[in-house]
């Protein structure tokens, strides 16, 4: 690899939390952590409040009270700018490329805070963490296959080789084998070269099966956590995210 994709790893931690809109708080009394060289996950149903804490660690909705940090650095209500430049790349889950920019645009775009001569190196590093992206450079994001386009969006991240990485339902309407390619090979890939992984995710099975530590948010808050091997024996989780008709859906997960 020409130029490292990803920065070693920072710990993101909050304590405190609450964040919403409009002054009023939707998830609330967060105290999560993430730590370098692990996937932390959190899971939690449809409403839950995973995407508005994700949203208000990376400066896109207001802290309300609470603390954020990554490394020695408070990020609290720091501008969405702010929080890249402090090492913290965030994938949304929706929005997450410019459809009607090319491969390459996207990817140049990624890399708005670098000096110009240092977008091609940056580039060839994504390209050669996602090699199929390679052949694409000149096709419109929106014409991309929901997989292609989650690569395009991660590598757009990577152009600032982050430290630690925060990604919303990377899954989202992909096809099941897909998906676990994107967790199983890229997301816990990210981990294994040392980086911070904060994933949010609504496969709880395949979500556990790449995480050192899950979050469970229900209503706002954190109703449990732990390693996923205890989770699973949990039967509160069980029956909540591995039972009944989620057993159906994760099951059509694999
Ligand atoms: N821009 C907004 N303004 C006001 N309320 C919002 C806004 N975005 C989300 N909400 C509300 O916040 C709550 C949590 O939504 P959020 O998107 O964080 O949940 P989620 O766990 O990510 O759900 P999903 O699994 O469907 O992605 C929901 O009740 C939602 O309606
Ligand atoms: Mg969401």
């Amino acid at each position: 690899m020409s130029v490292e994709l990803t920065k070693q790893g920072l710990v993101l931690s909050t304590n405190g939390l609450s964040a919403g809109y409009d002054g009023r708080a939707i998830v609330s009394e967060i105290a999560i952590e993430a730590t370098p060289g692990k996937v932390v996950s959190v899971v939690g149903p449809n409403g839950s409040g995973k995407s508005t804490l994700l949203k208000s660690l990376v400066g896109v909705v207001k802290v309300l009270e609470g603390h954020i940090t990554v490394g020695e650095n408070e990020i609290t209500n720091l501008p969405p700018e702010e929080v890249a430049k402090l090492g913290v790349g965030y994938v949304p889950q929706i929005d997450d490329v410019f459809p009607p920019l090319s491969v390459k645009e996207n990817l140049e775009i990624g890399g708005y805070l670098l000096s110009r001569n240092e977008i091609p190196d940056r580039i060839d590093a994504v390209l050669d963490f996602f090699p199929k992206l390679k052949s694409m450079m000149t096709r419109k994001a929106g014409k991309l296959s929901g997989g292609e386009r989650k690569m395009l969006a991660m590598g757009r991240v990577l152009m600032l080789s982050p430290a630690v990485l925060v990604l919303d339902e990377p899954t989202a309407n992909l096809a099941p084998m897909v998906a676990t390619q994107l967790l199983e090979e890229f997301v816990r890939g990210f981990a294994d070269h040392g980086s911070t992984v904060l994933l949010v995710e609504q496969r709880a099975k395949a979500a556990l099966r790449i995480s050192d530590w899950t979050y469970v948010l229900g209503g706002g808050k954190v109703v449990l956590s732990g390693a996923p091997r205890d989770l699973e024996q949990n039967p509160l989780f069980v029956e909540s995210f591995l039972g009944g008709s989620a057993a159906a859906r994760s099951s059509s997960d694999e």
